[in-house]
């Protein structure tokens, strides 16, 4: 048996205007995982190229048990199991394994369970045919997948994902993973709406197309805010600020440049507002947005009234993380 596990992610400041080569932050949440377990399974007792042979793909939280050769070629698991054989110029195997996903991870709600299974999945199959891959080349093969996914993704989810740290992340570009001066506390709080990533980028974009200077110009003011924050989080303080309340502050302004850009909702809004006025240093929601999942800001003393707010508010779900631990 050989098993992987991949954490979830949160994007701290630039969602969407990456997808347009400004800079993004993300970070591991490894509070929630996605687990691979590939089994052999016992020889078919009809002999060789009997119905159980082959490689059984059992995606749990979905529901799903099917076989790698009945699988559609956009089916995302699939395409990673093939792409890793690929990467290895290797046929795909004759032997007859289950492959088992399994996820904590909200789909859907912007923490990147697509990517996380595959991960998860590409990591174990590389362990199983004895090729460990680097970080990279993970990335590179999930990035594969999350276009079959998303369309047009930007590669921060499979990059943030495959390196399992903190990164500075710019379209096309070799990550950075980047220091935290001072772990910091977030809450993320979900909506409980799915929201599909792949229609809110599009959305955007066919907004950009409508009017390109005024979504360029929100474009350029996020990747201002996201470099602003790379600094103040590597350094730890701001000269006569306390370094949450700046934090906050960025957040909450890439909060208002995400409300334009069409990607917000009335729930990530009420639940970004109830943390602000419960004490949070500041709130944005995390991902594609219209649903998923929201972030606060929090230090020890805040945490558990923010905490209540949210849940009073309506969030689903709330997850304690710390940045840069
Ligand atoms: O997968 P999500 O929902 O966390 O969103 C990814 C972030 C976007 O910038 C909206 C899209 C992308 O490809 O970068």
């Amino acid at each position: 048996m050989t098993t992987a596990s991949a954490p979830g992610k949160v994007i701290l400041f630039g969602e969407h205007a990456v997808v347009y080569g400004q800079p993004a932050l993300a970070a591991p949440v490894t509070q929630v995982q996605a687990t691979a377990t590939l089994t052999p399974l016992p020889p078919s007792p009809t002999g060789r190229g009997g119905r159980s042979e082959g490689i059984w793909i059992d995606a749990r939280d979905v529901g799903r048990h099917y076989r790698l050769e009945d699988a559609s070629s956009d089916d995302p698991l699939a395409a990673a199991i093939r792409l890793t054989f690929a990467h290895f110029n290797l046929p795909i195997t004759d032997d007859s394994l289950r492959m088992t996903l399994e996820s904590t991870i909200p789909i859907a709600s912007g923490l990147g369970s697509g990517a996380a299974v595959c991960t998860a999945l590409v990591r174990a199959l590389a362990n199983y045919l004895n090729h460990p891959l680097t970080n990279a080349e993970v990335s590179s093969i999930v990035f594969e997948t999350e276009k079959l996914l998303h369309g047009t993704p930007s590669g921060i989810d499979n990059t943030v994902i495959a390196y399992g740290q903190p990164v500075y992340f710019v379209k096309g570009q070799s990550p950075i993973p980047f220091n935290v001066a001072h772990p910091f506390q977030l809450l993320i709080a979900d909506t409980g709406l799915p929201s599909p990533t792949k229609i809110t980028v599009g959305d955007v974009r066919a907004a950009r197309e409508k009017e390109p200077e005024r979504y360029e110009q929100m474009f350029r003011a996020i990747g201002d805010i996201a470099r602003e924050a790379r600094t103040l989080i590597e350094i730890g303080q701001t000269p006569g600020a306390r370094f949450a309340e700046t934090l906050g502050a960025l957040m909450s302004c890439n909060h208002a440049l995400l409300q334009q850009l069409g990607v917000s909702c009335p729930e990530l809004d009420i639940l970004a507002e109830c943390a602000r006025a419960a004490g949070a240093a500041g709130a944005k929601l995390s991902g594609g947005g219209r649903g998923g999942n929201m972030l606060a800001l929090v230090t020890p003393e805040t945490e558990s009234a923010v905490r209540a707010a949210l849940e009073m508010a309506g969030a689903k779900r709330v997850i304690g993380t710390v940045v840069g631990e």
